[in-house]
């Protein structure tokens, strides 16, 4: 699978399928690997592309980045792609990339698609939080971040396969990544002046038993967005697509049937 070249960094991403195109990001401290049960089940009708934000997976390391540049980023590779306006869906801190863009480069967008994420800034207490976070991941590592977020990701019923592929995707991130991530998380701005102005079709994923970005926070994004649908996913948590791939691609194919 190829790299690309973005802003001076490597980027790696995935591209398969025929369609109308639509771009999947990550979420945190995570890679493209979240995506695969879902990706095989969009490319029939979908030109599904994945993408490792910079740091993560298989993209370059950088030094430390703002929610803006990692959207820089995903707009970069629209442009030199020559693949705008497409579908962009974010997951989680994907999801907060995403409405960056949409904030920054809403003409690259033809439909935004928003799964277990959040649209309003972090409070003070949660950006003592970030700041916890990214000391643990410096001076102890991904797994002692792996170990504090496990509990909050998945559904109560989740499966050992899923919790295993999950601790493997976050414990083989990079803690500098990791600690980047967590200060241009707790630096972000709110995104709802920017969903309630969009004039193009945002739709809202969420796991029912999203311990982190709850169907009740999802409905109040839903209900401030113009046009677009909103779907809970049963028997998942935060990592919908991981834990309910065919209901998560069910949906992401309802609401782009008219791309
Ligand atoms: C994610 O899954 O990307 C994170 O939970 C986002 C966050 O911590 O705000």
């Amino acid at each position: 699978m190829p790299h690309i070249f973005v802003q001076s960094t490597r980027l790696w991403f995935t591209d398969a399928g025929t369609g109308p195109t639509i771009i999947l990001i990550h979420g945190f401290p995570l890679d493209s690997r979240i995506w695969d049960e879902v990706v095989p089940l969009l490319t029939p009708t979908r030109r599904v592309i994945t993408l490792d934000l910079r740091g993560f997976g298989q993209s370059d390391e950088t030094g430390s980045f703002s929610m803006r540049q990692l959207a820089f980023d995903v707009a970069g590779f629209i442009t030199l792609q020559k693949i705008g306006p497409c579908c962009v869906a974010g997951l989680s801190m994907g999801g907060y990339v995403a409405q960056e863009l949409a904030s920054e480069s809403h003409e690259l967008l033809s439909h935004l698609i928003l799964l277990d994420t959040k649209a309003e800034s972090d409070n003070p207490d949660a950006q003592n939080k970030r700041n916890e976070m990214a000391a643990i991941a410096r001076e102890q590592g991904a797994k002692a971040v792996a170990d504090q977020m496990m509990p909050k990701m998945l559904s109560r019923n989740h499966s050992a396969a899923v919790e295993g592929k999950l601790r493997t995707i976050m414990e083989s991130q990079r803690p500098e990544t990791i600690a980047s991530a967590c200060i241009a998380m707790r630096d972000r701005e709110t995104y709802l002046p920017t969903l309630e102005k969009m004039s193009i079709p945002v739709d809202i994923i969420v796991g029912e038993e999203d311990a982190i970005s709850s169907p009740e926070l999802m409905r109040f994004m839903h209900e401030r967005i113009n046009y677009g649908r909103m779907f809970e996913i049963p028997g998942a948590g935060h990592l919908s697509p991981m834990e309910n791939p065919q209901a998560v691609a069910k949906a992401i194919l309802m609401g782009t049937e008219n791309l």
